[in-house]
């Protein structure tokens, strides 16, 4: 592998300062550095990648021993090892019948069994049959979850809105009161169906929510709160102890972890709102997707390319971080998800066998979609001194014919925008422009110096013919193998996340001493700032 890496440093450092464009000089660059499943275009033709670099980075990837890595998840072997756990997400979606065992038990029948029980809740819901403790149809669900028991669910409703027919649905996960009351304050108690949603059921930010909400619930509707509630999690005597009926409660697996579940009953409020055959499109959608990962060659496998255009960008060519810009305004929520679901799974800093790692992991996702991001940070895309790998989401056709000229302004500027990263404006190009708005001598020189766009500013695009359940199922799956595949690259256990148990031990210790206790054994800043800031 040591020698793979090597190669593919050499290749980087004899291309020099080769152009990007330049690479389009051989006559199916596009067709070469494109891959397509069931629809879904992958165009990476606009990297400086080359077919020896993509060579060498498909050989890493076997090297790694992807395929068998690959099959190890889908056949649930405890990959996740530090937990103990196997990672079945995937089987959420499946649609195969023949056994899947973990633990020497078939977990088919369960998954198949909840989704039955999540539908025939959806439908009582949405056509009105389970009612509100006064006898109102609900209209809005509330969902309390944080991480993974919110993201998934709050992004996919948005995606999905066109198909919405359900009751309204809000998120609440934020600890901050503000985000529990400004939601509250809209609706009406009798006619809430609260969702409290959290793997754990133990998590302080969900709890606290729920418990203000269940206040909230009874001073409206009295006693009779259980009939407003739902829950979701896998801890089902914490559900009971809040009181939950067990017919209300949607159970899962801890082989389903938090970022990878909202295609199980965290997915709760995505049948509400959509109903129960577009939430089977967006399972059919993903499963597609696991079925093209499992087999396409590695050379025409979406998530692999991906997964090893990410690597090159980060340990080849060393750019920390990399913006996901959705030109789909419903896919507003789509860089949150991501960076729940990429940097808790790859943020880590030693191996799967608890060696420091010998690359650097991790990238950094950040994003917004466009056309917005123009306005704001593209900027820095362009001209600042940081080359930043960008991701283009779009589809060929709206969810808005009647508004075409809008969708066709998208595209164009989404074009416009891969197309500018990488040509950029020479020095000449923008003296001759300087010359033309009337600037001469060392005037001239200084407005074209500003004028002046590096380029070679590598970007991938997604393209989809259009934003369906089944077509958003395929993206989030992708996302997700990329994930696994930049993961298995690296020697990473994905799926674990002890990163984010130091705060939360250290928020418990403060939580007295925020509330008034003597600020003992904190350093000097942390004590000054309690000293500011206690109640
Ligand atoms: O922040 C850590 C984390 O455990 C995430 O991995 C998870 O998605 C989130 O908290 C919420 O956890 P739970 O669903 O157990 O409330």
């Amino acid at each position: 592998m040591t020698t793979v890496w090597r190669k593919l440093e050499e290749n980087l450092a004899a291309a020099g300062d080769r152009k990007i464009i330049s690479l389009f000089d051989a006559p199916d660059r596009f067709e070469d550095f494109s891959a397509e499943a069931d629809g879904l275009l992958l165009d990476y033709s606009k990297t400086n990648l080359d077919a020896a670099a993509l060579t060498l980075l498909l050989e890493l990837a076997e090297t790694a021993g992807i395929a068998e890595k690959r099959e190890a998840m889908f056949r649930g072997d405890k990959i996740n090892t530090t937990e103990d756990r196997a990672v079945l997400h995937t089987a959420l979606r499946a649609t195969e019948s023949q056994p899947l065992e973990v633990d020497g038990k078939d977990v088919r029948p369960e998954i198949a069994e909840t989704l039955g029980k999540m539908e025939r809740f959806a439908n009582g819901v949405r056509c009105g049959e389970i009612v509100a403790a006064g006898g109102a149809r609900f209209t809005d669900v509330v969902n309390i979850g944080i991480g993974g028991s919110d993201l998934g669910p709050a992004m996919a409703t948005l995606a999905l809105a066109p198909y919405h027919d359900g009751p309204r649905c809000h998120f609440v996960s934020n600890v901050d009161g503000a985000h529990v009351r400004d939601t509250l304050r809209d609706l009406d108690p009798h006619t809430t169906l609260i969702i409290v949603a959290s793997k754990t059921f133990t998590t302080i930010e969900t709890m606290t929510n729920a418990r203000t909400a269940l206040d909230w619930l009874e001073a409206g509707v009295g006693p009779k709160v259980r009939e407003h509630l739902a829950a979701v999690s896998t801890a089902r005597e914490l559900t009971a102890e809040m009181g939950i009926v067990p017919d209300r409660v949607f159970g899962f697996a801890d082989w389903v972890g938090g970022r990878y579940s909202l295609w199980g009953p965290v997915g709760l409020p995505i049948l509400l709102a959509v109903g129960p055959d577009n939430f089977r499109a967006f399972l059919a959608g993903g499963n597609a997707m696991d079925g093209h990962f499992q087999t396409a060659p590695l050379d025409r496998n979406l998530p692999i390319l991906m997964g090893l255009v990410g690597v090159w960008h980060r340990n080849i060519c060393g750019y920390p971080t990399r913006a996901v810009l959705p030109y789909d305004q419903r896919l507003l929520r789509l860089p949150a998800y991501l960076q729940q679901l990429d940097m808790e799974s790859n943020g880590k800093s030693v191996s799967a066998d608890g060696k420091p790692l010998a690359r650097k992991s991790g990238t950094v996702v950040w994003g917004e979609p466009g056309t917005n991001g123009q306005h704001a940070f593209f900027q820095l895309l362009h001209q600042g001194t940081d080359v930043i790998p960008t991701e283009f989401l779009i589809a060929g056709e709206s969810h808005e014919p009647d508004l075409k000229v809008h969708h066709d302004l998208l595209k164009a500027n989404c074009l416009a925008q891969s197309e500018a990263l990488m040509l950029g404006r020479s020095i000449e190009q923008a003296m001759e422009i300087a010359g033309n708005l009337g600037f001469e001598g060392e005037q001239q020189r200084i407005q074209a110096e500003h004028r002046t766009f590096p380029g070679n500013r590598p970007s991938m695009t997604l393209a989809y013919p259009k934003l369906t359940p089944f077509t958003f199922g395929q993206i989030i799956a992708l996302y997700e193998h990329r994930v696994f595949v930049e993961g298995v690259i690296w020697g990473i256990n994905s799926f674990d996340q002890w990163g984010v148990e130091l705060g939360k031990e250290l928020s418990n210790t403060l939580l007295p001493m925020v509330q008034g206790a003597n600020p003992t054994g904190k350093d000097g800043s942390t004590a000054g700032l309690l000293r500011k800031l206690s109640s």
